[in-house]
């Protein structure tokens, strides 16, 4: 195999990386995540925490308030954005950490219900979560069953998305605040034709996101490199990927040939 796409979790890249390296293979790797690492043989195509943590942050504490409840997997992209995300808000006068709490992956309704009413007591301006995967609904369904009101205490995340959303309902998600590269609503024409070609493949059941439209990107942009190159070598690759631009339904991207991540 000379070329992957894929891994969503950081702890599944930590992993890849180094076989990557070892056998001098590429990787495409679609998921937002919390920055500071190159490798020579990874495309990064996600939101770094400059795209998603930073303008996220801002809004926050320009909306919210400045002191805040931290809850996430328990593994390194929870851990990592955590720490980007107290740096932001401590940097902010007033700016509070009040808790910072891991669960771990697949973690029951009572441990979310039980950190939920932690964080209550706290009375946070709002809570950073950075729950991953099918966790993501029961974090969400315990924050609506206790009963707050996200106009007052909003739950603000990276990975929230269309994916998530559809898991726990709509009207447990409505209010709750996510900042990412990508969204479905997003309206121009190179999304709204490439959502059409996508449902009318009989995939109802699969809500795109932000790490769909970059897996979707990444994909293009090798095709191109393939096609110029004639060679899937990385070797042979990798000078028609670097600098390389693509109209993606969220917009022109561009692979920024000194960090290996995208221009989003
Ligand atoms: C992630 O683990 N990068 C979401």
């Amino acid at each position: 195999v000379q070329v992957i796409f894929g891994c969503y979790l950081s702890s599944s890249r930590k992993a890849v990386v180094p076989v990557v390296e070892k056998w001098n293979r590429l990787l495409f790797y679609p998921t937002l995540y919390e920055g500071f690492e190159y490798s020579a043989n990874v495309i990064y195509t996600g939101a770094a925490p400059n795209q998603n943590s930073v303008p996220l942050a801002n809004y926050m504490l320009q909306h919210f308030g400045s002191r805040v409840s931290l809850i996430g997997s328990d593994y390194i992209y929870p851990y990592e954005s955590n720490r980007i995300m107290s740096d932001l808000v401590l940097q902010h006068p007033g700016g509070k950490k009040l808790s910072e709490r891991y669960l771990k992956l697949g973690a029951s309704r009572q441990d979310f219900a039980k950190a939920i009413q932690e964080i209550r007591h706290l009375a946070p301006d709002f809570i950073f979560s950075t729950v991953v995967g099918a966790d993501t609904a029961l974090l969400y369904q315990a924050y609506a069953e206790a009963g707050l009101d996200p106009l007052r205490m909003p739950i603000a995340s990276l990975t929230t998305s269309e994916t998530e959303i559809a898991q726990m309902g709509a009207v447990v998600a409505a209010g709750h605040i996510t900042a990412a590269s990508y969204f479905q609503s997003i309206d121009n024409e190179q999304n709204r034709a490439c959502l059409q070609r996508f449902f009318a493949q009989d995939r109802a059941s699969i809500q795109p996101n932000m790490c769909w439209e970059a897996a979707y990107f990444q994909v293009h942009l090798f095709a191109h490199a393939l096609r110029a190159s004639g060679n899937d070598e990385i070797e042979c690759l990798r000078p028609y990927l670097l600098g390389a631009e693509f109209n993606a339904p969220q917009g022109r991207v561009k692979i920024d040939a000194r960090t290996h991540h995208t221009v989003l």
